[in-house]
């Protein structure tokens, strides 16, 4: 299978194409350099020249609360920049996978959301997600919209590198926020079952992420437990992190979602998150070697 990864260098991409690449598959990995999704020309000569099978479209402008202040940009790579992928895909007939975010909610409630729940963006970027989503289901039938949350892996920037380097600096107490609740995702493990999707048509929405929920607080913790830092945490509401760190984006308060649908669908869950934060930390960062 010879497949298309877009934003190749990005913490998810990257491990997409490693993935592929172990399992015996054709992959190609672009980023910026090689293909700037909002350049419709260099979109429809690379595909062309390309014709992928599938493509998993991870490239995205992912810095929400930046995004605040360039909606412009974040429109042009998170809206039109799907947009001239999804129409290469049209026109090549393959397959897309389009990734998108829990931002899509505007976080009401305290359930699990399910993949039908009414989407609401709240931010700049969470209503570009849920651009990205109706570009996606409005023009194409093989598709797989693939909904995750709090990413880490070893490229980019994540929250556990944050705490990391906060705790390395010498701060010796933090402010973490302890009401927004979602799911901390391995990038290899989400990487594993997009792979796992690419390798069967039950195209659809989707809701992917480690198993478990926890909030930022909780979150942190973990992370300064599993590698020993000796600093204090302190759960503080989102309201008055606000007071503390203004000009934030609005963040869904309950990222929880519903990931019944993968196994109805035969797909095999990811992980605990505790477990595969372990692994993170010791392969990444040689923790608990
Ligand atoms: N990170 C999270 O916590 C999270 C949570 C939920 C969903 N998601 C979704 O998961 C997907 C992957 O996220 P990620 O964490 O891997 O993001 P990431 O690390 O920020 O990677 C995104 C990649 O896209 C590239 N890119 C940006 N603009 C581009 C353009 N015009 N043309 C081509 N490539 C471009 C970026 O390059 P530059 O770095 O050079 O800009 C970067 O390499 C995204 O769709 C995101 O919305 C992420």
């Amino acid at each position: 299978m010879k497949v298309l990864v877009t934003g190749a260098n990005g913490q998810l991409g990257f491990d997409v194409v490693t993935e592929l690449d172990k399992r015996g598959h054709n992959a190609i990995g672009v980023d910026i350099a090689e293909m700037d999704i909002t350049d419709k020309a260099s979109v429809k000569r690379v595909m062309r020249e390309i014709e992928p099978d599938v493509v998993i479209h991870c490239a995205s402008w992912t810095a929400v609360d930046k995004a605040e202040q360039c909606s412009d940009i974040v429109h042009d790579i998170n809206v039109l920049g799907t947009e001239n992928i999804a129409e290469e895909c049209k026109e090549l007939d393959a397959v897309m996978i389009f990734i998108s975010t829990d931002y899509v909610f505007d976080g009401s409630g305290d359930k699990p959301h399910d993949i039908a729940d009414k989407r609401k963006g709240l931010s700049v970027y969470g209503i570009s997600k849920v651009q990205g989503e109706d570009i996606v289901t409005g023009m194409l039938d093989k598709y797989y919209i693939v909904r995750t949350t709090w990413a880490f892996g070893r490229n980019g920037n994540n929250f556990v590198k944050t705490m990391l380097r906060l705790a390395d600096s010498g701060k010796t107490e933090l402010n973490v926020v302890d009401d927004q609740i979602g799911s901390p995702t391995y990038t290899p493990d989400l990487a594993r079952l997009l792979v796992d999707m690419s390798e069967t048509n039950k195209f659809g929405i989707y809701h992917a992420t480690n198993e478990g929920f926890c909030s930022c607080y909780e979150f942190a913790c973990e992370i300064f437990r599993q590698t020993g830092k000796n600093i204090k945490v302190n759960p503080v509401t989102t309201e008055e992190y606000l007071k503390l760190v203004p000009q934030q984006a609005t963040r869904p308060l309950n990222s929880r979602l519903d990931k019944s649908c993968l196994v109805d669908n035969g797909f095999e869950p990811l992980p605990f998150w505790k477990d595969s934060l372990r692994i993170y930390l010791k392969t990444v960062f040689g923790y608990g070697l």
